[in-house]
């Protein structure tokens, strides 16, 4: 199994105040799932979110990732398994603006150790032409479109080959056409054998998974396999 969630709790505090932000997740998701987590602002899923992509800890719970017990890994531990394993996206994009393309994708390289800049820039011509972005490679992020720099975005979460691909909210600011086209690309890389765990509130983005999992107030509401 590709994780385990057994018992994920997750308590913030704020000064004197607790935000119980999960409460009582339990659940598997095995390799090559493509799964949407649900829910209304505020229930906990960029909490369960960063917990799956190593960025944090549960506060109660075991969290195992490729059957390694992540709940108690160190800070390190934890990077090193995010550099490996470990894809992301988010719904800002979050790249480098003065970087260009190509030098954006290969960042997570940089990061990762990996040296010689003509067998970075291959690896990164590869992620971007698997995500549909062949040319433009030399533009800057203000140059393209949103779903461009979005696919942009995932190439750069592809590079290091990872087994697990997360994306909170990916189509939150993108329109509904642009939002289909970027769901188009997580299929394809599903079907490639890429697992993937997709946050939204979009319903529509949602019935495209193949399993939805609904979370409220930090519960497990619904998990469902949809046909
Ligand atoms: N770093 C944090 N410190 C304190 N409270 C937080 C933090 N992150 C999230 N929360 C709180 O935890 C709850 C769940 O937040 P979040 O996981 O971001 O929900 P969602 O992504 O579903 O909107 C919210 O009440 C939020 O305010
Ligand atoms: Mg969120």
């Amino acid at each position: 199994m590709l994780i385990q969630a057994e018992h994920l709790q997750k308590t913030y505090h704020m000064g004197a105040v607790k935000v119980e932000a999960l409460k009582d997740a339990s659940f598997q998701i095995a390799a090559g799932e493509f799964v949407a987590i649900i829910g209304p602002s505020g229930s906990g899923k960029s909490t369960l979110m960063h917990i799956l992509g190593c960025l944090d800890r549960p506060t109660a719970g075991r969290y195992l990732l490729d059957g390694h017990d992540m709940s108690r890994a160190s800070d390190n531990q934890l990077a090193e398994i995010r550099n490996k394993k470990i894809g992301f996206v988010f719904q800002q994009f979050n790249l480098l603006p003065k970087a260009t393309i190509l030098q954006n994708v290969c960042l997570p390289l940089i990061y990762a150790g990996l040296r010689g800049r003509r067998k970075q820039q291959q690896l990164a011509r590869q992620a971007l032409e698997m995500v549909g972005l062949g040319e433009r490679l030399h533009h800057r992020p203000n140059e393209i479109s949103g779903g461009q720099k979005q696919r942009v975005a995932i190439a750069r979460a592809l590079i290091n080959n990872p087994a697990l691909l997360l994306a909170d909210e990916p189509t939150g600011n993108l329109d509904t056409k642009t939002g289909q086209e970027i769901m188009k690309t997580f299929h394809r890389l599903n079907q490639e054998g890429h697992t993937i765990i997709l946050v939204t509130h979009d319903p529509e983005i949602a019935a495209q998974a193949r399993r939805i999992i609904q979370i409220r107030d930090g519960l497990i509401q619904r998990d469902e396999v949809i046909a």
